[in-house]
C-alpha cells in the first residue's frame, strides 16, 4: 500500500492505478463502518483509494475539530489489511485550503434541513472537500455509508449537479452488538454515556415496528421517538425527523419512502442515526 502525503506524490501514484478505481473518503480514526466500505470497494474495483483528512471546513468554530480523534498509524495498518492500494493522507491543510481560500460548493436545498439546521455550514464544507477529492482522485466509484444518510443524499446531488461520472455506492450502517451505530465520535463517550447511547437505535426500531403495524402519522412517530429519548436523562434530543427522502421535508402522513432520522447530544458528544421506511427500503 502506498501512502501519499502531498498532492503531487498522490497524482504520480494514482496515474499508475488500474481502473475502475473505488474511493473511500474518511476523516480517519477508522472503525468497522469505514472498513466495510473499503471491503465493498475491494470486491468491486480493480484499485482502491482511501483518503484520511480531518476537513476543517465542515466543523463550526464551536465544534470538535481540535479534539477530533486521530490515529494515523493504526488507520494505515487497518487499510493495508483491507487491501487498499493507495492512501491520500495530507500532512497539512495548506494544499486543500491555501491562504485566502474562497471557492465553495453549496449544494443548496436539502443541506439546510436536519443536520443543516444545527450545523448551517457543515454541508458546504463536506461538499467542497468531496468535490476536491473527486477532482484529485478521479474515481469511477465512490463509497459512502448510510449512517450519514443526509451526507450521502448531498453527495448524490453533488455528483448529478456537477456532472461527475462517478457511481455512488452506499454501504449499510455498521452497528455495535447493542445497536449503537459505529462512529469515530463514540470514542468521546464515558461509560455511563455509552450505556445510554443505544437509545437512538431503540427509537428507530420503535418507529419501524409502529410503521409495520400500520401507523402512518409522521407527527405521532416523531412524538414516539421523543418519548423514548426522554426516558434517558443523559440524552438531549437535537431533532427527530420523519421526512420525504428526496426533499427532506417533514411528512404529515407517510405516503412515500421516508427517511427517519435523529440527532442527540450526550454530554458534549453529538450522535446521529437513521432508518428508511418501509423497513428494508434503501436510501437509494
Ligand atoms: O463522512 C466523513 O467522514 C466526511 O464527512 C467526509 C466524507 C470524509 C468528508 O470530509
Amino acid at each position: 500500500m502506498n501512502v501519499a502525503t502531498t498532492l503531487s506524490e498522490f497524482r504520480t501514484r494514482r496515474a499508475r492505478l488500474e481502473e475502475p478505481v473505488g474511493f473511500v473518503p474518511t476523516m480517519g480514526f477508522l472503525h468497522e463502518g469505514h472498513l466495510s466500505l473499503a471491503r465493498l470497494a475491494r470486491s468491486s474495483c480493480k484499485s482502491v483509494v482511501a483518503s484520511i483528512f480531518v476537513n476543517p471546513t465542515q466543523f463550526a468554530p464551536t465544534e470538535d475539530l481540535s479534539s477530533y480523534p486521530r490515529d494515523l498509524d493504526s488507520d494505515l495498518e487497518l487499510l493495508e489489511k483491507e487491501g487498499v492500494d493507495l492512501v491520500l493522507a495530507p500532512s497539512n491543510n495548506d494544499e486543500f485550503y491555501p491562504e485566502g481560500y474562497g471557492t465553495w460548493v453549496d449544494v443548496g436545498g436539502i443541506t439546510q434541513r436536519l443536520e443543516g439546521t444545527s450545523r448551517p455550514t457543515h454541508f458546504r464544507g463536506v461538499a467542497t472537500i468531496v468535490a476536491k477529492l473527486f477532482n484529485i482522485v478521479g474515481p469511477q466509484r465512490a463509497f459512502f455509508g448510510q449512517k450519514d444518510a443526509q451526507q450521502a443524499l448531498v453527495i448524490r446531488r453533488l455528483i448529478r449537479d456537477l456532472n461527475y461520472d462517478i457511481e455512488l455506492i452506499l454501504g449499510p450502517t455498521i452497528r455495535e452488538p447493542d445497536g449503537l451505530a459505529m462512529s469515530s465520535r463514540n470514542a468521546y463517550l464515558s461509560i455511563e454515556q455509552r450505556a445510554a447511547a443505544p437509545v437512538l437505535r431503540r427509537c428507530l426500531m420503535l418507529v419501524e415496528s409502529l410503521y409495520t403495524d400500520g401507523e402512518r402519522d409522521g407527527e405521532m412517530l416523531r412524538h414516539a421517538m421523543l418519548d423514548v429519548l426522554q426516558s434517558e436523562p443523559l440524552v438531549q434530543p437535537d431533532y427527530v425527523s420523519v421526512a420525504d427522502l428526496n426533499t427532506l421535508e417533514e411528512l404529515k402522513i407517510i405516503e412515500v419512502v421516508a427517511l427517519v432520522s435523529l440527532a442527540v447530544r450526550i454530554g458534549s458528544t453529538r450522535l446521529i442515526d437513521n432508518t428508511v421506511l418501509p423497513p428494508g427500503e434503501r436510501l437509494f
